[in-house]
C-alpha cells in the first residue's frame, strides 16, 4: 500500500518543530515507519539549494530566481527521498511544500499563477494527503520564536510582506479545505498536539491505518 504524505506549514515561533516530532511519535506508536525531510533541503543537492536560498548576503535574489530555486530543490526531494519512501509504504513528514511557495513567492513576492504551474511541474502534481498549516500572527510568533540562530533572508523580510504570507495560506485553506487544516498556533504545546492528533486520527480513519 502506499504511504502517506504529511506537511506541515507554519512561520517563526509556531512550533513547528517540536509538533513535527510528536507527529512521528503518533505514527511511530502505530508501529509504521517514518521518514523526514524538509525544504528547501532535504538531500544533499537541495541542502546545497537552500544554503543559497537563505543566505542574507544574496540580496539581490530575483524574485523569480528564488521561486525557482525552492521548485528545483522541491523536484529532487520529490524524486530523490519523498516518493520512492510513499512508494515504499512509508509515512512521509515534509517541513513545509509547495504551499510555502504559494505563501511566500505567489502572494508575498506577489508572483502570482506561474508558482504554482511550475511547481505541478517540479512534483508531477504530487499534493500532500494532509497540511497543517500552525498560523501565528507574524509580531506574535517573532516575540516567542527562540532566537538561537540570525535571521535568514526570508525572516529580514518587511511586515508587510509576512501579511501578504499569511494571506496566501488563508486563501489555501479557503479553497482546499479537506486537506489543509489550519491550527491557531497561539495556545500551548498541548493544546496544538492535541488538534493535530485529531486530525491524524481522522485521516487513519480514512484509510483504514
Ligand atoms: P527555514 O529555516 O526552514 O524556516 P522555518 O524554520 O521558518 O521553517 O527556512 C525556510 C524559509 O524559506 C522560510 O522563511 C520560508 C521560506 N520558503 C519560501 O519562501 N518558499 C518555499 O517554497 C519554502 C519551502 C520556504
Amino acid at each position: 500500500m502506499r504511504g502517506l504524505f504529511i506537511t506541515l506549514e507554519g512561520g517563526d515561533g509556531a512550533g513547528k518543530s517540536t509538533q513535527i516530532r510528536n507527529i512521528e511519535r503518533f505514527f511511530e506508536e502505530k508501529g509504521l515507519v517514518v521518514t523526514h525531510t524538509r525544504e528547501p533541503g532535504g538531500p544533499p543537492i537541495a541542502e546545497k539549494l537552500r544554503a543559497i536560498l537563505l543566505d542574507p548576503a544574496n540580496s539581490e535574489m530575483d524574485a523569480v530566481t528564488e521561486m525557482l530555486i525552492y521548485a528545483a530543490g522541491r523536484a529532487q526531494n520529490v524524486r530523490e527521498i519523498v516518493e520512492p519512501a510513499l512508494e515504499r509504504g512509508e509515512i512521509v513528514i515534509c517541513d513545509r511544500f509547495v504551499d510555502s511557495s504559494i505563501a511566500y513567492q505567489a502572494y508575498g513576492r506577489q508572483l502570482g499563477d506561474m508558482v504554482a504551474e511550475v511547481n505541478r511541474r517540479a512534483t508531477g502534481g504530487l499534493t500532500p494527503d494532509l497540511t497543517i498549516w500552525l498560523d501565528i500572527d507574524p509580531e506574535t510568533g517573532k516575540a516567542r520564536a527562540t532566537h538561537d540562530k540570525d535571521p535568514d533572508r526570508l525572516e529580514l523580510e518587511s511586515t508587510a510582506f509576512h501579511t501578504r504570507v499569511r494571506e496566501g495560506y488563508w486563501s489555501i485553506a479557503e479553497s482546499e479545505p479537506d486537506r489543509f487544516k489550519r491550527i491557531d498556533a497561539s495556545g500551548t504545546i498541548d493544546e496544538i498536539k492535541d488538534e493535530i492528533y485529531h486530525f491524524l486520527e481522522e485521516l487513519c480513519k480514512a484509510r483504514g491505518l
